[in-house]
């Protein structure tokens, strides 16, 4: 979704702008713009499209200055193109600002600020913003932007810089992420780290209602009352390497290649094999609490939701607790049930996803406990939830989650463990979990040792308009993940069904057309899932099994198969999933498309 990036210091701002604009390319954006304070006044510059355009832009019509702000624009109100691109400019040209979120009152304000005179040029909700600044200006840039934000509703993450108040950056944060990054006489703000990580670690995460006045000097922050407000400097651990290809193509394929590693940094010091037991240091929660804790509610979007149903299944066979997993979307505008014994597992990659984090409030609000599974350290969701566990995996940059996934259901089997062995799991069966577990590092580079099998496989079917997959147990959530990674990445149709659901209704898309991925290791449903091949060959289609043992009843039964190592039942999807990423993802590349950028998507969906 759309990013913000602004420098104030002694250098020049336009390349720093610029290289920041290229660290959030990742998120997804469809245009992209500048502004400077170049010393006599405001220059913008704007281009439709990648960033490239918008350097071309600049390269053909510099502008200098030591104070600047830029954004890339993930189109929601009104057209991708330049006209509608931020930063969003006054009447008087001496304001500029960039946002994202969404303004929601917009349409009354603009209509407000029209009968005062003041002529809109673009269709976005922000350019109210610029207008509203420029109506309430009297003394600072600060107060006019208090003024200004007091009368939205709505989210916003803004930057704003004038001509009129010059050598600073206001940036002011409701429901959006916004960070200052502290460097040695010069100041970022961003709505990303991976924005100012090439400059500087330490960073001050502004919380909702905050307000920052940014200067070289330093920054002040308060709240949208101007009341001054203590904040602290957090220490950013990730390094540039980590959020650069490494000698890969795509940064895809690169955290598909980076999972024994994400694996083992989830689980590391967290397993006591011996005991069978997990240890989770930050779920912030006493024994006692732990205990009365007597139904769990999973909530998440895309992806994360699908390693929460894995969760849920983990957690009913072993811990034996209710388990409700839903979509965030859907969670926060019903009437759940939730008791003060609730615990609601919040999971979410980037901990900033807006469904996922209204769905977390809307749940303490009901009186449950929160805990968050939360990739990104300091996101809103990490440090709103009342206890989390880090998945460790490391900047995630590729659109289609892929190590955020295997590192989700680690943790959501560590929490297993965690309530499983205080309920009724035997220390035997907890330690052949354990165990099963970290062998997982090691088979998952085993499957990636033979990624060019999958690419043969992929080869053969990158034509095709469709595909169905199909699993059952644990690896029907596998099944809807795998589908999931092929249309957001290739743009095929794909679907995601539990096996046995084909022949209600499914059944009658099959014939020699149609590729059906089934995902079908020696598991305890292993029979079923056999016939259900049988089902498919009978009727013609092409069958690409991922299987984990030679199975003479399937023998003449599928067309290509995968095969990957054995474990115990409930750690399946760790497996299973690898080879359905490099399908995906070997589909996609073939097709000549942006894996990592794919059409329409945004990495993190900060608005509803
Ligand atoms: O950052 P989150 O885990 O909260 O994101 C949730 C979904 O938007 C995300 O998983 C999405 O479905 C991915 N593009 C899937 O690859």
């Amino acid at each position: 979704m759309c990013g913000i990036v602004g420098y104030v210091g002694g250098r020049g701002a336009t390349s720093l702008l610029i290289e920041g604009l290229k660290r959030l390319e990742y998120r997804g954006y469809d245009s992209a713009g500048i502004a400077m304070n170049n010393g006599n006044g405001l220059e913008t510059r704007k281009a439709k499209g990648k960033i490239s355009m918008l350097e071309a832009a600049v390269n053909g019509n510099p502008i200098h200055g030591t104070v600047g702000i830029a954004h890339t624009r993930w189109a929601t109100h009104g057209a991708p193109n330049e006209c509608n691109a931020h930063p969003h400019i006054d009447c008087t040209k001496t304001i500029a600002v960039v946002h994202n979120g969404i303004i929601e009152n917009y349409s009354a304000l603009r209509t407000v600020l029209k009968e005062k005179g003041h002529v809109f040029v673009s269709e976005t909700d922000t350019e109210v913003l610029a207008h509203l600044i420029e109506e309430n200006f009297e003394t600072t840039l600060e107060d006019a932007v208090m003024d200004a934000l007091n009368l939205v509703e709505g989210t916003f993450g803004i930057a704003v810089v004038s001509s009129r108040d010059k050598d600073k950056i206001v940036a002011a944060r409701k429901g959006s992420p916004l960070l200052i990054g502290v460097g040695d006489g010069e100041y970022f703000v961003a709505s990303d780290v991976a924005a100012i990580l090439a400059q500087t670690r330490e960073v001050v995460y502004l919380d909702d209602g905050e307000v920052a006045v940014i200067t070289r000097e330093g920054y002040q922050v308060s709240d949208l009352g101007a009341r001054p407000v203590r904040k602290g400097v957090s220490r950013i651990e990730w390094d540039l390497d980590q959020i650069e290809k490494g000698g890969f193509d795509h940064f895809m394929m690169k955290e598909i290649f980076e999972q024994p590693n994400s694996i083992t940094n989830a689980m590391r010091g967290r397993i006591v094999v011996e005991d069978g037991y997990s240890k989770l240091g930050g779920m912030n929660i006493t024994r006692d609490e732990l205990e009365k804790i007597d139904n769990i509610i999973i909530t998440a979007c895309g992806t994360s939701w699908h390693s929460g149903l894995i969760g849920e299944l983990m957690i009913e066979e072993n811990a034996r607790i209710p388990v409700e997993t839903e979509y965030a979307s859907e969670f926060r505008y019903r009437n759940p049930i939730v008791t003060p014994n609730s615990l609601c597992v919040v999971i979410s990659q980037s901990g900033e996803t807006a469904d996922t984090l209204a769905a977390m409030r809307e749940a303490k609000r009901r009186g449950a406990r929160t805990l968050g599974l939360v990739n990104v350290v300091g996101s809103t969701i990490a440090r709103e939830d009342d206890g989390g566990v880090y998945l460790h995996a490391g900047p995630e940059i590729g659109v289609a989650s892929t190590k955020a996934f295997t590192s989700q259901v680690i943790g959501l089997a560590l929490l297993m463990l965690k309530f499983a062995r205080r309920r009724d799991m035997s220390v035997a069966r907890g330690r052949e979990i354990a165990m099963a577990m970290e062998a997982l590092p090691a088979q998952v580079q085993q499957i990636l040792d033979r990624a060019k099998e999958m690419e043969m496989i992929a080869e053969k079917f990158k034509d095709a308009q469709n595909f169905l997959y199909l699993g059952r147990g644990y690896n029907f959530p596998v099944a809807l993940e795998g589908a999931l990674k092929l249309k957001e990445i290739s743009y095929i149709h794909a679907e995601g069904y539990p096996a046995a659901e084909m022949k209600h209704g499914p059944i009658a898309l099959i014939d020699e057309n149609m590729p059906v991925v089934f995902i079908a290791p020696h598991d305890s449903v292993f029979d079923k899932v056999a016939s259900n091949i049988q089902e498919v060959k009978a009727r013609g289609g092409k069958v690409i099994c991922v299987t984990s043992r030679e199975e003479p009843a399937l023998k003449g039964l599928i067309d290509y198969e995968f095969r990957i190592p054995e474990t115990v039942d409930m750690l399946y999807p760790i497996l299973t999933v690898v080879p359905l990423q490099l399908l995906a993802y070997y589909i996609a590349t073939k097709r000549g498309l942006d894996v990592d950028q794919p059409r329409n998507l945004a990495k993190s969906v900060t608005v509803e």
